[in-house]
């Protein structure tokens, strides 16, 4: 579960700064869908960075399955990252030297699988 108190998200440049998320109040329970929606520079990539545990610097409270996101070292939150989250990202995000086996291999290598599942499973998803 994902539970949102209070957020403020700041962005600084030079003597600027910037509100750019202001009191942000979300639960999200198991199961549930949502859609963020909103115009051009109204936050939605920034509030996807904070719940994709990408972006720990912010004011209030993100509580992740009731764990404090801003207490989780670097290595908690890839761990994290690695077994609670899936972006897709419009541009893909691929990596360029790897081949698209090795690009879906990856992950699951760094989720601790072996080899053999690993390739398994990669050719099953390939096939879909
Ligand atoms: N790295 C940054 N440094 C400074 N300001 C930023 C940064 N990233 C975003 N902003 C500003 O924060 C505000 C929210 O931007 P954000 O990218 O989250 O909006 P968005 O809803 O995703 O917009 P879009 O629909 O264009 O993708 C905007 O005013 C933007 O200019
Ligand atoms: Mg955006």
């Amino acid at each position: 579960m994902i539970k949102l108190k209070g957020i403020n998200k700041y962005y600084t440049s030079g003597d600027e700064k910037l509100h750019a998320l202001k009191n942000v109040d979300l639960e999200v329970k198991k199961g549930e869908f949502l859609a963020i929606m909103g115009p051009s520079g109204s936050g939605k990539s920034t509030m996807i960075k904070i719940l994709g545990l990408l972006d720990k610097d912010f004011e209030g409270s993100y509580l992740l399955d009731e764990k404090e996101v801003k207490s989780l070292n670097d290595d908690l939150l890839s761990n994290l990252r690695n077994k609670k989250i899936g972006f897709v990202f419009q541009d893909f995000n691929l990596i360029d030297r790897l081949t698209i086996k090795e690009n879906i291999e990856l992950p699951m290598l760094y989720m601790g699988k072996g080899i053999k599942e690993t390739k398994d499973k990669v050719i099953e998803l390939l096939g879909k």
